[in-house]
């Protein structure tokens, strides 16, 4: 089992990327192959560069064939302004056409400071997928609320034993036959 993971978080110290190390781990111990996709090099969609018989530029060619590969992606997001960061959805755009989610399995998780856990950003992730005839699994779609205080302070470790476990089934679902 080969899962892909993105995130839609740029920032070193981000509470996001910490969740998907925790993820890619959890995944490794139970076997899986995990590997990440760099969307932050991405040019901006341009239709005009995504048109028939067009030469993908370098980093989308191998953000698809990533895809492609995998027999799971796993997106791991922040909320901004209720909304999905851009550069998430540049990548997410960059694939519409290609049609390497067609069928493809693929969770949501959200996480952010607020109680709210990314709720406008991981509904719209998932609708977006869905129009793009991704198989979105339910139960590998999460939002994580109150995120800072899930995470030790110092290694961004997961403190909380609860969000492992959820962690754990969301990964469960993603990766079930
Ligand atoms: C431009 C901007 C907009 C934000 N908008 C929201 C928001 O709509 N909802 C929310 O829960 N958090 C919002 N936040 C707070 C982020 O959830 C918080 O900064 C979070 O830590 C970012 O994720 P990261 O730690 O993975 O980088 C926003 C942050 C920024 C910088």
């Amino acid at each position: 089992m080969r899962i892909l993971t993105l995130s839609g978080s740029l920032r070193t110290r981000s509470t996001n990327g910490a969740l998907l190390r925790a993820a890619q781990s959890l995944a490794a111990a139970d076997g899986a192959e995990t590997t990440s996709a760099d969307i932050g090099g991405l040019p901006h969609f341009n239709p005009d560069l995504d048109a028939e018989g067009a030469v993908a530029p370098a980093p989308v060619a191998a953000l698809r064939k990533s895809v492609a590969e995998a027999d799971a992606v796993l997106l791991v997001s922040p909320e901004y302004a209720h909304g999905v960061p851009g550069v998430l959805k540049n990548a997410l755009d960059w694939l519409v056409s290609s049609g390497e989610f067609i069928d493809r399995r693929v969770g949501v998780i959200t996480a952010s400071p607020s109680p709210t856990g990314g709720d406008y950003a991981n509904a719209q992730l998932r609708e977006t997928l869905r129009m793009m005839t991704g198989t979105v699994v339910e139960g590998a779609c999460l939002m994580v609320g109150t995120i800072r205080s899930k995470l030790d302070s110092t290694t961004d470790e997961i403190t909380d034993p609860v969000l492992t476990a959820q962690l754990t089934a969301a990964l469960k679902a993603l990766t079930a036959p």
